[in-house]
């Protein structure tokens, strides 16, 4: 079969531009610096062997959309209210990942009469979601709280409801959104927020994000936690109060049209909440320290900007495309498993390494990898 013209067309000129991806081929054996698995939990031997016991019992799958028939519910249900414990909400609802939560949460409450304002950084999850809404968007500069007062300030209003919408800590820069000035501003304006935390569950607020770090829990309307990054499993979870999980029931289409979620995934998730009662906290502490310290080394490093971690995510940018891709390429062969990003995941102009920070990656790996990049670089 011939791949549609538009399609065609589409890969030709990524090709051309020397910014045509494929999957990676398997590096076993590499050090891994680049999943989002900071904790260890995705291969945590305690974690995989509660796992197991505790499926022996279980149905393989969902059978049904929740609304017709939950084959596990028992087991949904209990990892839903762990998880709303977790994040420090009354309630929640689960969706098969975090791409799923967002458009169910986003298309569920946005409306076409209503207006959304967005960080400009935010996850294609969050695009995506608030483009299926119909609502109207408004993109405020990264990060700038000022800007987005002012945007508040000067819109003019909706005949609908005003919404803002941004991630906590940004998956591709690391930083921290400023979520006091954001609730702020939002609720001057009568706006509500909404706070994705795919980057800092586990790792902030005792694991319930920055919303929860910085007391902001119960001004925010909801916040979206993803399951396969610190708590290595997977699935996305709305934490939010119980009316808006009743509303998410009826309304969130993603919720309502599609299959639950394997029990796996749910009983995954709970088992991951209780590990890390035993040993996130002491994770995440190292974990960040580590990154605030593997930045001052790699500030240094000439040929690099290196941004600084508000959590995990330590950013390396070097420019053209090309060349993070052969930094790279050159780190792999040395035995790291790292991939450099480019746009569109990125802005223009700012092609990166993008390291992760990992429970278990020790001193001596990171003096080896700043040793390789240095030369390389
Ligand atoms: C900020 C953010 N939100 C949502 C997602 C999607 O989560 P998932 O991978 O579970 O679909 C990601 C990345 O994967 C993300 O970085």
């Amino acid at each position: 079969m011939t791949l549609p013209a538009s399609a065609a067309r589409r890969l030709e000129a990524r090709r051309d531009a020397g910014l045509l991806r494929a999957l990676p081929e398997p590096r076993p054996g590499a050090l891994d610096l680049i999943s989002n698995d900071f904790l260890g939990f995705a291969e945590d031997a305690v974690l995989r062997d509660r796992l197991a016991d505790a499926m022996r019992t279980l149905p393989v799958g969902a059978t049904a959309s929740r609304l017709v028939r939950n084959a596990a519910d028992e087991a949904v249900n209990a990892a839903e209210l762990a998880l709303a414990g977790f994040c420090g909400r009354e309630a929640g609802l689960l969706y098969p990942s975090g791409f799923q939560a967002n458009a169910g949460l986003l298309t569920a409450l946005l409306q076409p009469d209503d207006l959304v304002f967005s960080d400009a950084l935010n996850h294609a999850s969050i695009i995506d979601a608030l483009r299926l809404s119909g609502a109207r968007r408004v993109v405020y500069p990264h990060g700038d709280a000022a800007a987005l007062a002012r945007l508040l300030e000067t819109t003019p209003a909706p005949t609908g409801e005003r919404y803002v919408v941004s991630e906590s800590v940004f998956g591709m820069d690391g930083d921290l959104a400023p979520l006091a000035q954001i609730v702020g501003a939002a609720e001057a304006h009568g706006a509500h927020v909404i706070v994705d935390e795919a980057h800092a569950t586990g790792l902030l607020g005792r694991g319930a994000g920055a919303v929860a770090a910085v007391g902001l829990s119960h001004r925010v309307l909801a916040t979206v936690h993803t399951g396969g990054k610190a708590l290595g499993v997977a699935g996305g979870f709305v934490a939010c109060d119980a009316d808006l999980r009743a509303a998410l029931v009826n309304l969130s289409r993603p919720f309502v049209y599609s299959t639950g979620v394997m029990p796996a995934l749910a009983v995954g998730l709970r088992l991951a909440v209780e590990r890390w009662a035993e040993v996130g906290a002491e994770r995440a502490q190292a974990v960040l320290e580590t990154a605030r310290a593997q930045f001052s080394v790699a500030a240094e490093i000439p040929g690099l900007h290196a941004l600084p971690p508000d959590a995990a995510i330590l950013p390396l940018l070097c420019g053209t495309p090309e060349r993070a891709m052969t930094l790279a390429a050159g780190l792999c062969e040395a035995g790291f498993d790292v991939r450099g990003y480019r746009p569109p995941t990125v802005p223009e102009g700012t092609s990166r390494l993008r390291l992760t920070v990992r429970f278990g990656v020790t001193p001596a790996d990171w003096s080896r990898l700043w040793d390789v990049l240095r030369r390389l670089a």
